[in-house]
C-alpha cells in the first residue's frame, strides 16, 4: 500500500475504481491536517530560544539567504514541503502552490506521485508543478516500495531537480488499508539512491528521523535526510480521525520533534551528521526557521502552515506570507549576528522544556 497518498503501491498498480477511491481520500488529508494547524498552538520549536546579544555588528542588507542543498545554491533557507496532488482539487493547490514558491524565489516539493505512476490519466495533477514554476528547484515525492525505474518516472515527470522518497511507518500502521510489512524498505531505499539520476533526499512525515536512522540512510547513500519532526501535522491523528473503533488513538503525538532530531545528529556519537540535513515538521513562523538552521539544517520546510494560508486566505496570501519570511528570516539573522546560513551554528543557543529534558536522554559519547 502506498504510503501517505494510500493510494497503493506502484509496482502493482492496476488503474481504476481502487485507484480513484484511494486518489480522493487526498481531499480527506487536506482538510483533517488543516485542522491540526490552528494559529496560535504551541510547537516543539518553543523550546530552542536565543541568547540575546546587543551589538550584533550586522546590517540588514548585508545578509545573504541563500543555502546549498543537494549541490545547488537555493536563494531562500526554507521551501514548501511535500503535500499533494491526484484529484482535481488537489492538482489545483499544486498550482497555487507552485505559483506562489516561484514568485518567491522558493524551492517547493511535489506530494506522493504513486496515484500517477498507477494512473497517467493524475500525472497533469502533478505537472502543473514544473509548468506553474518552471525555474524553480523542484523535489518529485514517492514512497519506499516503489520500483526505481518509477522513482525515475515521477522524476521525469515534474523534470525534477531531486527526489524525496518519505518514510511514513507510524502512518502505515494505523491506516486500516496501510502496509504491514516494512522489511524491504532500506533495501528499496538503496536501489533508488543507486538508480536515481537526481539526489535523493529521505523524509519523515511528522515523526522524525532519529541518529541511528540517519545513519543507515547515510550507508544506503542518499544524500540527505529531512527530520520532519512532530508537533505539526499528525498521520496518527489524520489516520485515527478516519476509522471509527478509536484503535491507535493513543499512538497521536508519536515521534520526536525536528528540534530534538537535529540536537541528536548535532550530538550524536561521530559529531556532525553523515548527510546533509533538511528539517521540517511544526514550522509556522520564520523564527522557527532559522532555529532549525541554527540546529544545522541546511534548509527547513514547511507543510501544513502554507496549506492552510492558502486554502483559508488564498494564493496572494500564500505569496504575501512567503515574502514576509524572506524579509523576517533575514531581520532575525541580523539580530543574532549572521551574515550567512553557515553563521546561525555559531549562535548560542538555550534548550529547555521537554526538548532539554528529552535531550538529557540521548546516548552521547
Ligand atoms: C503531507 N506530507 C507528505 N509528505 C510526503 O512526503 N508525501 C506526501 O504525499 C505528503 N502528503 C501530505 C499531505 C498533507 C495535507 C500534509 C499537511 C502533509 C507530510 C509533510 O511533507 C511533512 O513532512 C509533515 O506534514 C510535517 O510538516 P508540517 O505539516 O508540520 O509543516
Amino acid at each position: 500500500m502506498s504510503p501517505v497518498d494510500q493510494s497503493g503501491g506502484a509496482e502493482t498498480a492496476q488503474p481504476g475504481v481502487a485507484v480513484s477511491a484511494h486518489a480522493e481520500r487526498k481531499d480527506e488529508h487536506v482538510r483533517l491536517a488543516m485542522s491540526l494547524h490552528a494559529p496560535g498552538k504551541t510547537t516543539p520549536w518553543a523550546d530552542i530560544s536565543f541568547l540575546h546579544h546587543a551589538l550584533p555588528g550586522t546590517a540588514l542588507d548585508a545578509v545573504d539567504l541563500s543555502t546549498r542543498v543537494l549541490g545547488s545554491s537555493w536563494q531562500v533557507p526554507f521551501y514548501v514541503n511535500a503535500m499533494t496532488g491526484g484529484t482535481e482539487s488537489t492538482g489545483r493547490l499544486n498550482a497555487a502552490l507552485a505559483e506562489a514558491a516561484a514568485a518567491a524565489g522558493v524551492a517547493i516539493a511535489s506530494g506522493s506521485q504513486h496515484v500517477a505512476l498507477r494512473d497517467r490519466a493524475r500525472e497533469d495533477t502533478f505537472r502543473i508543478i514544473r509548468r506553474t514554476a518552471p525555474g524553480a528547484f523542484v523535489l518529485a515525492n514517492v514512497g519506499p516500495t516503489v520500483a526505481p525505474d518509477d522513482a525515475a518516472r515521477a522524476v521525469e515527470m515534474l523534470e525534477a531537480d531531486a527526489l524525496q522518497v518519505h518514510v511514513n511507518v507510524a502512518q502505515e500502521v494505523p491506516m486500516p488499508e496501510g502496509d504491514r510489512d516494512f522489511s524491504g524498505w532500506a533495501g528499496r531505499i538503496a536501489q533508488i539512491a543507486d538508480a536515481a539520476q537526481v539526489p535523493v533526499v529521505v523524509k519523515e512525515v511528522g515523526f522524525g528521523l532519529s541518529r541511528r536512522t540517519v545513519d543507515l540512510l547515510a550507508s544506503l547513500g542518499v544524500a540527505a535526510a529531512d527530520v520532519a519532526g512532530n508537533g505539526g501535522t499528525d498521520f496518527v491523528a489524520i489516520e485515527t480521525a478516519r476509522r471509527e473503533d478509536g484503535a491507535y488513538r493513543d499512538l497521536v503525538g508519536w515521534g520526536q520533534s525536528a528540534a530534538l532530531c537535529l540536537l541528536e545528529c548535532l550530538h550524536g556519537p561521530a559529531g556532525s551528521a553523515p548527510v546533509e540535513l533538511l528539517a521540517s515538521g511544526a514550522v509556522r513562523t520564520p523564527l522557527d526557521v532559522v532555529r532549525g538552521l541554527a540546529l544545522g539544517a541546511r534548509a527547513v520546510g514547511a507543510s501544513g502552515h502554507f496549506m492552510r494560508t492558502l486554502t483559508e486566505s488564498g494564493p496572494e496570501a500564500l505569496y504575501r506570507e512567503l515574502v514576509s519570511w524572506k524579509e523576517q528570516v533575514r531581520g532575525i539573522m541580523a539580530l543574532l549576528g549572521a551574515s550567512r546560513v553557515e553563521d546561525l551554528a555559531c549562535t548560542d543557543l538555550l534548550v529547555t522544556g521537554a526538548t532539554a529534558e528529552r535531550a538529557r536522554l540521548l546516548s552521547v559519547d
